[in-house]
């Protein structure tokens, strides 16, 4: 016999349930539909009643799949599961954006809750999903969308509320992580390792949306909307990956104490007070929080206030890590619809969003790490450093190294502070320079710690 504390006696438990539909059985969804059966009892055990699978969505259902399942779980319709009275929440699972839009919106409208991992969803088209959840008084939860297996989704929205948050920086891409750490470790260009990535499977065989940035900045977006309650357009913020990076930069950033990382920034000035929101390749020194994670592990650091700096490191994909987070919303949702009451926190945390638009690329102050290539011989970086100077760029350091070849050597400088207009105005005539014979190289800096 169980003995112990219980937090309500509620003889009606013994009969209530929690159903739950699956869109998709992909590498998520199986996680998940695995949790939803195998660990039924322990779950039940936990909530005080089961959490039960009715059906799951797929285009095929004879699909090979890592695990197996009662076939009778299987539906090739959608509206088997959206819209459907037997069915308290959707668990959407499929990815893609058009579709799965309609099928959550028809889920919402229908007083179904919804459970997603689709950041690209929820980026593109935030706004509408989450305002029809409100009107309809249902949930839409979305912890497995941001940095997979890391509940911060949860941490922002709750545990962190109080708090003005002064800035957020995330390495969300495990993808790109994986290849600059091999970059970094083992000296590979940027090809050979996306290579590898792709061959022990962190990389898709289309790489683009994780190495050209899209999806960390879809990851970005919701994390900004937590933080400031500003749902950004993707096209008013800066994003660039890291397909233009060269072991030569990244062995220059390590010459001058500093990592090279795909960084995503939500932070607010705090001399003029505007938002920032941007993801590009930025250098981070050595010491800083961030510049330990490695691998394919994604991680938030997040400044408060009043709590100061806290950082959550974990696994940012994979399908147990992020079937964790999606069972973790089951869970949420399921003990607030018990309790018959509407969502207890909004969505993303504010009881309204705001239309605040960041501060443009070219308006951003930061530090630059620049590579010139140029001809090895007397005055070059005399002209350089006396143009920039006619565009109010100071220079902080100077690294000039032996020729690469009989023509050019790589001239390294990082500056103080200056405005991105500056920057790249100043670039555009440097390198029309004849002594300059290759395109200019640029990292940002990043050096708030
Ligand atoms: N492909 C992503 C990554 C995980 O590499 O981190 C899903 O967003």
């Amino acid at each position: 016999m169980k003995t112990g504390w219980c937090w309500r006696k509620d003889e009606s438990v013994n009969n209530f349930k929690t159903t739950v539909g699956l869109l998709g059985c992909g590498h998520v969804g199986a996680g998940v539909a695995r949790m939803l059966l195998v660990d039924r009892n322990f779950i039940r055990e936990k909530m005080g009643w089961p959490l039960e699978l009715l059906k799951i969505a797929v285009r095929n259902p004879a699909a090979s799949r890592p695990f197996d399942f009662p076939v009778d779980l299987f539906t090739t319709d959608p509206y088997e599961i959206v819209g459907n009275k037997d069915i308290q929440v959707v668990a959407e699972l499929i990815g893609g954006i058009e579709l799965t839009r309609e099928l959550v919106l028809a889920a919402l409208r229908s007083g179904q809750h919804v459970v997603t991992a689709n950041k690209a969803l929820l980026a593109h088209h935030g706004r509408e999903i989450f305002a029809v959840a409100a009107k309809n008084k249902v949930e839409v939860m979305f912890e497995a969308a941001v940095a997979g297996g890391i509940p911060i989704i949860r941490v922002m929205k709750e545990g962190l509320s109080a708090n003005r948050i002064r800035h957020l920086f995330g390495i969300l891409n495990g993808t790109s992580n994986y290849i600059l750490t091999r970059m970094s470790r083992e000296g590979l260009d940027f090809k050979t390792a996306l290579e590898e990535a792709q061959q022990i499977g962190y990389a898709e065989s289309d790489p683009t949306l994780d190495v050209e940035g899209q999806d960390a900045a879809h990851k970005l977006i919701l994390l900004t909307a937590l933080a400031y309650g500003t749902l950004p357009d993707l096209n008013n913020i800066h994003i660039e990956g890291i397909t233009a990076l060269t072991p030569e930069d990244i062995e220059f950033a390590r010459e001058l104490g500093y990592v090279v990382k795909l960084l995503a920034i939500s932070a607010r000035d705090e001399t003029d007070g505007r938002l920032e929101v941007r993801l590009h390749p930025a250098m981070l020194p050595k010491t800083h929080l961030l510049a330990e994670v490695c691998g394919s592990t994604n991680a938030v650091l997040v400044s408060g206030h009043a709590v100061g700096d806290i950082l959550l490191n974990g696994a940012g994909a994979g399908m147990m890590p992020t079937a964790s987070s999606v069972l973790g919303d089951l869970m949420e949702v399921a003990r607030t619809s018990r309790q018959g009451s509407a969502p207890r926190v909004p969505s993303l945390g504010w009881f309204t969003l705001n239309d605040e638009i960041p501060r443009s690329m070219s308006e951003t102050r930061t530090t630059y790490y620049l590579r010139f290539t140029v001809a090895d011989r007397p005055g070059v970086l005399a002209a350089i450093a006396s143009l920039f100077a006619e565009y109010g760029i100071s220079l902080a350091q100077v690294i000039q190294k032996s020729a690469v070849d009989s023509h050019s050597v790589p001239l390294v400088i990082l500056t103080h502070l200056a405005q991105e207009r500056d920057l790249k105005a100043a670039l555009k005539v440097v390198d029309k320079l004849p002594a300059v014979t290759a395109p200019t190289r640029l990292i940002r800096v990043e050096t708030r710690l």
